[in-house]
């Protein structure tokens, strides 16, 4: 089974991000083994829920969850709010690292809050420095150079990378950073991906539907 991740960032409206569903669900495409999980700001995530329940092609995720469980926590959007809703959950975004100082302990009660309420989180790590708790079992490395840049890491790197993660042979494992239609084949030429993280590329739903159909 392969993953394509789309992680739309604070990108899209409901007119636009229903758009894109239509347009991939209309191409009417058939992939087995392959899931495609979009990750959309939350407030679209309902309605994007309800356009996709017969589709076996696409899931829901969202970009973060919070580490608290429920309170006192304006602003927060809790595991338990989203259960039912979402599959997966990103979290240790380094855009989440950087702006918004997450830690590792943070992200690892993320990942536990997750876990809780049925939600299979997704870390995200920079590279070796970062913490992965052994409650994991999908990591996706993104080195930072590469996010947003069009400089995306070449496979041998991200593989010498993996190795050194030592991960045990359970956990899923994703490549993220500039993936796009020129670049992914290298990827997926070795059997190492189990997957893609997808920012830019993502946007535009035909863009995204050449990277369904590479792979
Ligand atoms: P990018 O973003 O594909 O635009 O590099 C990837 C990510 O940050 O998840």
């Amino acid at each position: 089974m392969k993953y394509l991740i789309a992680n739309w960032k604070a990108n899209k409206n409901l007119e636009e991000a229903v758009q894109w569903v239509d347009f991939i669900l209309n191409s009417n495409t058939q992939v087995s083994q392959l899931k495609v999980v979009i990750c959309p700001p939350f407030p679209l995530i309902y309605p994007l829920k309800e356009k996709i329940k017969n589709s076996s092609l696409i899931e829901l995720g969202s970009q973060d969850i919070s580490a608290f469980e429920s309170g006192n926590y304006t602003g927060e959007v809790t595991a338990k709010s989203l259960q039912g809703l979402i599959r997966y959950a990103l979290v240790g975004h380094s855009e989440r690292r950087s702006n918004f100082k997450e830690s590792d302990q943070m992200i690892q009660k993320k990942i536990i809050n997750a876990k809780k309420y049925g939600i299979e989180p997704i870390l995200c790590i920079r590279g070796e420095q970062d913490v992965i708790p052994d409650e994991t079992r999908m990591v996706v490395y993104e080195p930072v150079y590469s996010i947003g840049t069009g400089n995306n890491e070449q496979p041998a790197k991200v593989i010498e990378t993996l190795e050194k993660l030592k991960l045990d042979s359970s956990v899923t494992f994703f490549y993220g950073g500039s993936v796009n239609i020129n670049n992914i084949g290298s990827y997926l030429a070795t059997s190492r991906f189990d997957g893609f993280l997808v920012g830019t590329a993502s946007l535009d739903p035909a863009e995204f539907l050449d990277l369904i159909r590479k792979i």
